[in-house]
C-alpha cells in the first residue's frame, strides 16, 4: 500500500532525479579515488572487475533502495519501520542507514573543506605555495580551513534550506552538466601532453597479475561508495520519486553516468602523471587518493606553466578543483539530506530546524575531525588497532566506509528478499515499468538479491574486519 503522504515533496522529473542521484554518486570516490585504484591494481583488469560488479552487484542493490524509499514515501527508519511493521530490528537496521551518512558526510566534509581551500588558492595565485613541499600538512593545520569550512557549511546550508525540487535539484541541474564538460574539456587538454598515451595505455591495458583476493575486494567497495549505496541515500531519493518513473531504467542511467565519470576521471588523472613522470612507478604511486589530490597534482600542475605559462597552469588547476568541488557538493547534499530527512519525517522538525541540528552537531563533529591531522593531539593519535595508530579521520573511515557500507548492503538484501518480499518489492518496481513483470530482469534481481548479492557482501564485511581491525585476511585465518 502506498503512503498517502501528499506534503512529500517530489522531484519534478525523470531527468531531475537522475541528475541529483548521479550528483549524489558522482564525487570525490569518482574523480580521485577511483583513478587511483585502477593505478595501484592493475588498470583494465581493475576496469573490468569494476564494471562487472556495478552490474551484477549494485545495480540490483539500488533498485532495492530506490523502491523502498519510494513505496513508503520515507527515509531508511520510517521506511524499514513502515515495512516491517515497526519491528524495532528493522528500524535499528533504518537507523544505521541515517547514522551511516551522518558520520561519512564528517569525514567529506573535511575533505571538501580542503578542496574549496586549494580552489581559492590555485584561483588567486598561490598554484607556487601548493606545489611546494610541506604545504599540505601545513594548510590542514592552519586556521583557514575554518574560514573554509564556514564557506562549504553556508552552501550546503543554502542549497537543502531550498529543499528538494527548488535545492538539490536544481543544483544538480546546473552543476552536474558543469561538472561534465569540464571533465571532457580537462581530458581533451591532458591528452594532448607528452606521453599522454602511456598513460591511458596504462590505464585500459590489463595486468591480471596484479588481481589478487584483496583488489576484488577494493573494487566492490569503491564501486559501493561511489553508487552511494549502503548510505540510505537511494531509499530517501526514492521517497521524493513519482509513481511514473522506471525505477529499473532510471537506475541504468545513474550506474552508467557514475561509471562513465570515473572511467573518464582515470582518462585525466593517468595521462597526466605519466606525462609529469615518465618514468613513474605505478606502484609507489600515491598510496591515497587524498595524497594525490592534494600533494601530486598541484606539482603536475606547476610544471605545466612551461609549457602554457603560470597563468594557464593556474586556470587548469583551478578548473580541476572547481570540477571536484562541484562532485563534492552534489555528494554532500545528498548524504546531508538523510539525516534532515530523518529529523522532518521521525522527530518532526521543520526544515529549518533539521538544518540547525545538523549544523550544531555535524559541525562539531567535523571540527574535531578537522583537528586529528595534528592540530589536537587526543584526536590525532585516538587508537591503536590494525598494527597502527589510528586518528579520529581514520576510525570514521575504516569503521563507517569501509565496515558499515558493506554490512547496510546487506541488510537491504535481506530486508527486501525475507521481510518485505520479493512480491511487494517486483509490485513496486513495476509501477513506471509495465514490462518489469516476468522479465529477465525480474528473475535476476529477486534471485541475486536473496542469494549470491547477500554471500558477497557478507565476504567482504568479514574480510574487512579481519584487514582493518585484526591486520590479517579471512584466507589467513582459513587457508
Ligand atoms: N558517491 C560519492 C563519491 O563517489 C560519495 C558519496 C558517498 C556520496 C556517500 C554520497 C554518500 O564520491
Amino acid at each position: 500500500m502506498n503512503d498517502n503522504n501528499d506534503n512529500r515533496e517530489q522531484f519534478s522529473s525523470r531527468l531531475g532525479f537522475i541528475l541529483a542521484a548521479a550528483g549524489s554518486a558522482v564525487g570525490i570516490g569518482n574523480l580521485v579515488g577511483f583513478p587511483v585504484n585502477a593505478a595501484k591494481s592493475g588498470g583494465g583488469a581493475f576496469l573490468l572487475i569494476y564494471a562487472i560488479f556495478v552490474v551484477v552487484v549494485c545495480l540490483p542493490v539500488m533498485i532495492a533502495e530506490l523502491a523502498i524509499g519510494r513505496n513508503t514515501a520515507k527515509g531508511p527508519v520510517g521506511a524499514m519501520g513502515k515495512l516491517s511493521n515497526q519491528s524495532s530490528l528493522w528500524r535499528g537496521a533504518g537507523l544505521i542507514g541515517v547514522i551511516t551518512p551522518f558520520m561519512i558526510g564528517v569525514f567529506y566534509t573535511v575533505i571538501s573543506v580542503w578542496i574549496l581551500g586549494y580552489l581559492v588558492m590555485a584561483a588567486t595565485g598561490d598554484l607556487q605555495y601548493l606545489a611546494s613541499e610541506g604545504s599540505f600538512d601545513e594548510y590542514t593545520n592552519s586556521n583557514y580551513i575554518f574560514v573554509s569550512m564556514v564557506g562549504v557549511a553556508a552552501i550546503i546550508y543554502f542549497i537543502l534550506k531550498l529543499g528538494v525540487k527548488d535545492g538539490i535539484e536544481k543544483a544538480s541541474k546546473i552543476l552536474m552538466p558543469a561538472l561534465f564538460v569540464m571533465l571532457l574539456a580537462l581530458v581533451a587538454f591532458v591528452l594532448t601532453l607528452d606521453n599522454a598515451s602511456a598513460g591511458v595505455a596504462f590505464y585500459v591495458i590489463p595486468d591480471f597479475d596484479k588481481i589478487t583476493p584483496s583488489v576484488i575486494n577494493v573494487a566492490l567497495s569503491q564501486a559501493f561508495f561511489s553508487l552511494s549505496l549502503g548510505m540510505g541515500i537511494l531509499i530517501t531519493y526514492g521517497s521524493y520519486l513519482n509513481k511514473k518513473t522506471d525505477i529499473v531504467g532510471a537506475a541504468k542511467m545513474v550506474a552508467l553516468a557514475d561509471t562513465g565519470v570515473a572511467f573518464t576521471a582515470g582518462l585525466l588523472i593517468l595521462p597526466a602523471i605519466f606525462s609529469f613522470n615518465p618514468g613513474v612507478n605505478t606502484d609507489e604511486l600515491s598510496n591515497s587518493s587524498v595524497s594525490l589530490i592534494f600533494v601530486l597534482l598541484p606539482k603536475i600542475f606547476l610544471a605545466l606553466q612551461d609549457s602554457i605559462g603560470f597563468i594557464g597552469a593556474s586556470a587548469i588547476a583551478t578548473s580541476f578543483f572547481l570540477l571536484v568541488f562541484f562532485a563534492a557538493i552534489t555528494s554532500l547534499v545528498s548524504i546531508i539530506e538523510v539525516p534532515v530527512a530523518y529529523l522532518i519525517d521521525e522527530k518532526k522538525q521543520s526544515r529549518k530546524k533539521a538544518l540547525a541540528t545538523l549544523a550544531i552537531f555535524g559541525g562539531a563533529l567535523t571540527v574535531v575531525c578537522s583537528l586529528s591531522f595534528g592540530m589536537w593531539g587526543a584526536v590525532t593519535e585516538m587508537v591503536n588497532y590494525g598494527g597502527k595508530v589510528n586518528s579520529m579521520f581514520d576510525v570514521i573511515y575504516d569503521l563507517f566506509y569501509d565496515t558499515i557500507l558493506p554490512l547496510n548492503g546487506l541488510l537491504v538484501c535481506l530486508f527486501v528478499s525475507y521481510r518485505w518480499k520479493k512480491h511487494n518489492l517486483n509490485q513496486e518496481i513495476c509501477e513506471g515499468n509495465d514490462g518489469f513483470e516476468g522479465s529477465f530482469m525480474q528473475k535476476y534481481i529477486n534471485f541475486s538479491l536473496s542469494t549470491f548479492i547477500p554471500a558477497i557482501l557478507l565476504i567482504i564485511l568479514l574480510n574487512t574486519i579481519a584487514d582493518k581491525y585484526f591486520a590479517t585476511s579471512l584466507m589467513n585465518i582459513f587457508g
